[in-house]
């Protein structure tokens, strides 16, 4: 697996696949890759696809109380990881290459970006939807492949594609869970070993609200609920929201499907995670 750092040797590569004939897959990521990276990878493979997937940490989609210069970087066994699954290129741009002097541009997806992280994390969708709008502009891939756990990322991701007429599948690929149900994040390794033992909670207390919810309970109690049994488990709770899957909107209208989406921090780490709420 070759690794690329400037635009026009990414470009030449792209190019050679398409003289073959190959199509192209993208697998964007920030790095410290596992197993649900390489989830996105498996099913971004396929007979004539090649697979290009990026790493790059945008600084954009960081507030500055946020973990960028923590963040975990560690690109030569990312890349090893990414060449074992069968990837065919790294992208991997310096900031200076993404941003270079001047860079002016912010897209802003509204609607969707609104709520939930977008509300407690203000910029960081821009931040998301401008780093992914380039990064399908530089690979130019017949399909994007990412993962549900950041769902309302996808939400945005689909909404921008759609509205800028970008011709690019979008592939949304299910949370890859530890076998106790944690889901898997570059950021779980922050968590000590008692708040890794309390984290449980967090897919456990959704599991059980999407159940209550999915069977006609009130979903103000079962949000109720699920907020109480993660402040139990010494979770500080940003959010646990029932909304539309696609809108993201709250008070989803009847029939159409459900989400619920909860961000929560144990100690210095922020987690989120997200279920679909079951139709009878
Ligand atoms: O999900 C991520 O890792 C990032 O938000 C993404 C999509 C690579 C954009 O920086």
């Amino acid at each position: 697996m070759r690794t690329v750092r400037e635009l026009s040797s990414l470009r030449e590569a792209v190019a050679a696949f398409r003289a073959a004939s190959e199509r192209v897959a993208l697998v964007p990521t920030m790095g410290a890759l596992h197993a649900g990276h390489m989830a996105l990878v498996e099913a971004a493979r396929g007979a004539g696809v090649r697979v290009v997937a990026s790493i790059f940490v945008n600084p954009k989609q960081f507030g500055a109380n946020e973990d960028l210069s923590r963040y975990p970087r560690r690109e030569a066994g990312d890349a090893r990881m990414l060449a074992d699954a069968g990837c065919d290129l790294l992208w991997a741009p310096p900031v200076e290459v993404m941003y270079p002097d001047g860079f002016a541009t912010n897209i802003s997806v509204s609607g969707v970006s609104e709520h939930w992280d977008g509300a407690a994390r203000p910029g960081h969708f821009d931040g998301v939807a401008t780093v992914v709008a380039k990064l399908l502009n530089q690979v130019t891939p017949d399909a994007a492949y990412f993962g549900e756990k950041d769902w309302q990322q996808l939400a945005v991701v689909r909404r921008l594609v759609a509205d800028l007429d970008m011709g690019v599948e979008i592939v949304g690929v299910p949370t890859q869970r530890e076998d106790d149900g944690l889901a898997l994040s570059s950021r779980n390794i922050y968590l000590l070993p008692e708040e890794r033992a309390a984290a449980v909670a967090l897919p456990r207390a959704l599991g059980v609200a999407a159940k209550a919810i999915g069977r006609g309970d009130d979903p103000v109690d079962a949000l109720a609920q699920a907020r109480a049994a993660l402040e139990q488990a010494g979770f500080e709770v940003d959010y646990v929201a029932l909304a539309d899957a696609e809108t993201l909107a709250p008070d989803p209208v009847p029939g159409r499907p459900r989400r619920l989406l909860a961000a929560a921090r144990l100690g210095s780490t922020r987690l989120i995670d997200n279920v679909a709420v079951p139709t009878d």
